[in-house]
């Protein structure tokens, strides 16, 4: 697949989530209102939507026959309450997020941590409630939701990324850190989609790895980008880790070495997938586009 048919296909998937998306956020005009228009707003600002895309594309490999959209919309609902709370002045304090005002500079802080409670929850409710077949699906995808998120992974990963701010960090706690507070989502995305496809526990953790591995990929080329990218490139303030004195990969070994960090993640990755997925096309083609990305 060349690179025009590949973007093709990700804006379609792109749009199909969006449209899920919508089809599951309340109203903005749904009492409490200011909560829900927040709740819309954060997720409707645009982000890239790597992780849904990533949930629907293994599901459709795999041959999937349950619908991925709702469990799409839900890891993205996931996702975009991570970030409203990432943002927030006790964390990483950051103004700018999807090219606009973060929920607490347009709301207000209560609103936003609210916001991000709702957008949680909402992910579980989705889960819990659009699969009901076949048995057992819904608690499948719960259960590899809940535990990518709990604070052994994603919020563990967030409590240890504040912990040592202002310490000595060696390179494997960076990655210990990466690895649960962006690898266990971009994992779960990938064993959910196995999992809509009725796939067995070792497939889906032969899936997790690739899931895994690129999260390492995409959060090293995310701090490379912190580092190097505009704020109109990225939508969000460009040197903020820097403001924030924050330990990570290219502060500690700057960014050619972060770059070869995300290279080799990515060929993991790639190596995993072939044993899995002989003519996985598309997910080959993302791999590249993960790695080459600019925001
Ligand atoms: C940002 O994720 C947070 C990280 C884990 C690095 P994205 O770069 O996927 O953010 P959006 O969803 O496109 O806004
Ligand atoms: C955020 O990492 C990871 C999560 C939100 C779980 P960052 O703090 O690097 O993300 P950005 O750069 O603010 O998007
Ligand atoms: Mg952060
Ligand atoms: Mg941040
Ligand atoms: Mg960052």
């Amino acid at each position: 697949m060349d690179r025009a048919a590949f973007l093709a296909e990700l804006d379609a998937c792109r749009e199909a989530v969006e449209a899920e998306l919508r089809r599951q956020l309340p109203a903005a005009d749904e009492a409490p209102t200011d909560l829900h228009a927040a709740l819309r707003y954060c997720v409707e600002a645009g982000g890239k939507r790597l992780r849904p895309v990533l949930l629907c594309k293994v599901a459709g490999a795999l041959g999937a026959t349950v619908d991925p959209l709702p469990a799409a919309a839900a890891v993205e609902c996931l996702h975009s309450y991570s970030l409203v709370h990432d943002d927030l002045p006790a964390m990483d304090n950051s103004d700018l997020r999807r090219g606009r005002p973060a929920c607490h500079r347009a709301y207000d802080e209560a609103t936003a941590i609210l916001a991000g409670d709702a957008l949680l929850t909402l992910a579980f409710e989705i889960l819990a409630t659009e699969y009901p077949d076949p048995p057992g699906l819904a608690g499948l995808l719960v259960a590899e939701l809940a535990t990518a998120a709990g604070s052994r992974q994603l919020v563990g990963g967030q409590a240890m990324d504040l912990a040592v701010n202002g310490q000595v960090a060696s390179a494997a706690e960076l990655a210990a850190i990466n690895e649960r507070k962006t690898g266990a989502l971009f994992a779960a995305c990938t064993a959910m989609g196995a999992i809509l496809a009725g796939a067995a526990p070792p497939q889906r953790e032969s899936w997790r790895t690739v899931g895994h591995e690129l999260g390492a990929a995409f959060q090293a080329i995310d701090d490379v980008l912190d580092a190097t990218a505009s704020a109109e490139e990225t939508g969000k303030t460009a040197g903020q880790d820097a403001t924030n004195l924050k330990n990570t990969l290219v502060a500690l070994e700057g960014v050619e070495a972060t770059r070869r960090r995300a290279h080799h993640h990515t060929e993991e990755a790639r190596r995993q997938l072939d044993l899995l997925l002989p003519d996985g096309d598309f997910l080959r083609e993302m791999l590249a586009y993960l790695r080459e990305r600019t925001h």
